[in-house]
């Protein structure tokens, strides 16, 4: 069931417009925000419940449809299954399968999606069965870990898996070298060595990629930095980078994919998101604890717009572009934006702050009003 949503219409949601378009399904997708439609209809006169106050959307998407909650997948790390080598290496083994699904992706708005699942990834996993999720799993490793996927592609049309990253060519996923492209019903192995530390990611990359891509088929890599090839305060900041080290538990790490899904097959996104589902942190804003330093791997997977960005308000943040420094690339800075593929980690502190809910959103107005906007609810 897919439901036909033009950019255009996404953005004039209204009590008023929705029903024409959509059927009554729709009528719950947006609180009625300040459109273009509050300009043009002859709304009634404003008070307050109208047109001006509102933001997210009426009711929420069925998680359980979906398999995978978003208030979930922000600290659903997925580590592989951990072995060490007769050389000492570690070797962290995971299986990750691509298959299509449905998912709603804001109240009765629905999209065939391509997605990655993984046994070792909880949020994409139901009784043992893999469902996989939007992002997909988000894999964490160590600098210097072996790092063997074992990629089948339960779909129905050629896959790969292309890691950024520092590897063989052959290991690269793209078509024509190495395995090259994974038809349905098949799978492959794709083997490196896991460098250089960082905020990473992968995506599928068959052809045409922008569809293979906004379909659903990316997640985040992560690579923590060794600490024991650093001294001093180098080694205090990567002890607390890795995800082994106790100095680590201190920190509150969250995944963020921005992302955004074309309902209509136009070449223009009609939803934006962190994570999928949009307005997902407005409706349950993300708890944390004023004192702990928070830590945002943040990566850009929205196809058809060159360019996002995280703004956060009524505070600064440091930001590590890439992640692959261990001191940070931007101080003191409230918004940052990442070109597609491009990713990072936003380090923030809410210490002494008064407790309340602050907002963080996409500076595209736009994508915000279409679902990249959410709560940080901070408490002391
Ligand atoms: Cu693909
Ligand atoms: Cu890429």
């Amino acid at each position: 069931m897919t439901k036909k949503l033009s950019r255009k219409e996404a953005l004039k949601l209204s009590s008023v417009g929705v029903a024409l378009f959509l059927g009554s399904k729709i009528n719950s997708l947006f609180n009625p925000s300040e459109t273009v439609s509050a300009l043009e209809s002859s709304d009634p006169p404003h008070d307050k419940h109208d047109a001006h106050t509102g933001l997210g959307t009426v009711g929420e998407v069925n998680h359980e449809f979906n398999e995978f909650n978003p208030s979930n997948i922000l600290y659903d790390w997925d580590y592989g299954n951990v072995s060490t080598l007769e050389n000492g290496q570690t070797l962290r083994e995971y299986k990750i399968l691509a298959i299509d699904k449905e998912i709603e992706i804001a109240p009765g708005v629905y999209f065939p999606a391509w997605i990655y699942g993984s046994p070792t990834s909880p949020e994409s996993r139901v009784a043992g069965h893999i469902v996989g999720r939007v992002p997909g799993p988000s894999l964490r490793c160590i600098e210097g870990d072996l790092i063997r996927i074992t990629f089948t592609n339960g779909g129905s049309h050629p896959h790969t898996i292309h890691f950024h990253g520092i590897h063989s060519a052959f290991m690269d996923g793209v078509p024509g070298v190495g395995a090259g492209i994974i038809f349905p019903g098949e799978s492959t192995v794709y083997e490196f060595t896991a460098a250089p530390f960082g905020s990473h990611l992968y995506h599928c990359h068959a052809l045409p990629l922008k569809r293979h891509i906004h379909k659903g088929l990316y997640g985040a890599f992560v690579i923590d930095p060794d600490p024991e090839k650093y001294t001093g305060e180098e080694r205090a900041i990567a002890a607390s980078r890795n995800h082994t080290y106790p100095e680590n538990k201190e920190v509150n790490e969250m995944v963020m994919v921005m992302n955004g899904f074309d309902t209509n097959f136009d070449g223009g996104n009609e939803i934006y998101a962190v994570n999928s589902i949009a307005f997902a942190y407005m409706n349950n804003p993300i708890k944390i604890k004023r004192d702990q330093l928070q830590r945002i791997y943040i990566s850009n997977l929205t196809e058809f717009d060159p360019i996002n960005s995280i703004h956060i308000h009524a505070n600064f943040f440091n930001y590590y572009d890439h992640g692959t420094t261990l001191q940070p690339t931007s101080k003191i800075v409230d918004t940052i934006m990442q070109c597609q593929a491009q990713r990072g980690i936003v380090e923030i502190s809410f210490k002494d702050f008064e407790p309340g809910k602050y907002m963080f959103h996409a500076h595209q107005s736009e994508f915000a009003e279409l679902g990249w906007m959410g709560f940080f609810e901070v408490e002391k």
